[in-house]
């Protein structure tokens, strides 16, 4: 019988989560289907008993739906729960669900090689995506200092995940900092709303910006254009669902065809 699999959050109609797992699905042979689920915040619950209904194996879950995903699951990951927040969830038996964070190991990977004695990480914002990757570096040893519109904020991250020095206000003052990183990572939602974050001379050091496609494209073109190098967060999304994958299946599936799908994808609606 086909197993149901999907994302769950809202919005939802621009996922790219069913194109990777469909592929990898496809590519595997494997009997199962994996479908966009929106689900208006408040409706997490009852959401998840209609699709305990269905032969469900797993789903990944997004905003605004991650706190609440692992708050309610019967079993979560040590790092899930340090997290406080799920994006993976595993039906082990009718209504039992694990809660895992896989987010935290897809930005391990994405960011590759970090020298945990040399290099200097700088994280930029201290929202959700910040806390999985806080919990990532901290848990690899590699320190980092957090820099964040709200200070407050910026002050907890550090706090709870063992993070440096912390500063706040408008994050364009902080060039000292961004001069003595060698590897800065972009979680604000800045780009969004067309903001860019004006930045120094690179000098061949590493800027990652965990957005994507058109949102992150003018601050990556202005890091590249400034001499960074630059990564966006597609290779962590792709890097994110391989895990949950490799959760529901026991098998990881080929993380280059689901890039090369969503670069694909994404070229096509630009
Ligand atoms: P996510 O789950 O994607 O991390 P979030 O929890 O809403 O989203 O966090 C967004 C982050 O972007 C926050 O750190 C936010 O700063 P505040 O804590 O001060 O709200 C940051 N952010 C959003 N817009 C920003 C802007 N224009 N300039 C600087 N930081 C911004």
């Amino acid at each position: 019988m086909t197993k149901l699999l999907g994302v769950i959050g809202d919005p939802i109609a621009h996922s790219m989560s069913p194109l990777i797992h469909n592929g990898w699905i496809r590519d595997m042979g494997i009997g199962a289907a994996y479908e966009a689920l929106r689900v208006p915040e408040g409706e997490f619950n009852k959401a998840l008993k209609t699709i305990e209904k269905r032969d469900c194996l797993g789903l990944n879950v997004t905003l605004p739906h991650k706190q609440v995903a692992a708050a309610i699951a019967n079993e979560v990951s040590a790092a899930t729960r340090a997290i406080g927040a799920a994006n993976t969830l595993t039906q082990q038996a009718p209504g039992f669900w694990r809660a895992d964070n896989t987010d935290a190991p897809g930005f391990m990977y994405a960011v590759g090689d970090i020298d945990e004695r040399a290099d200097r990480v700088l994280l930029l914002g201290a929202g959700g995506s910040a806390r999985a990757i806080a919990y990532a570096l901290s848990a690899h040893g590699v320190p980092w200092r957090v820099l964040n519109r709200t200070k407050d904020k910026a002050e907890r991250l550090a706090r709870e995940f063992g993070g440096g020095a912390t500063e706040s206000g408008a994050l364009n003052q902080y060039k000292e900092y961004i001069e003595s990183a060698t590897i800065v990572i972009n979680t604000t939602s800045m780009g969004h709303d067309g903001s860019i974050l004006d930045l120094p001379d690179g000098m061949g050091r590493t800027f990652f910006d965990i957005s994507y496609g058109k949102v992150s494209a003018p601050q990556l073109n202005h890091a590249r254009a400034q001499g960074w190098q630059t990564r966006d967060g597609l290779t962590m999304l792709v890097a994110q669902a391989a895990y949950s994958f490799e959760i529901w299946f026991g098998e990881r599936p080929d993380m280059e065809a689901g890039l090369r799908r969503c670069r694909a994808a994404l070229e096509a609606i630009s």
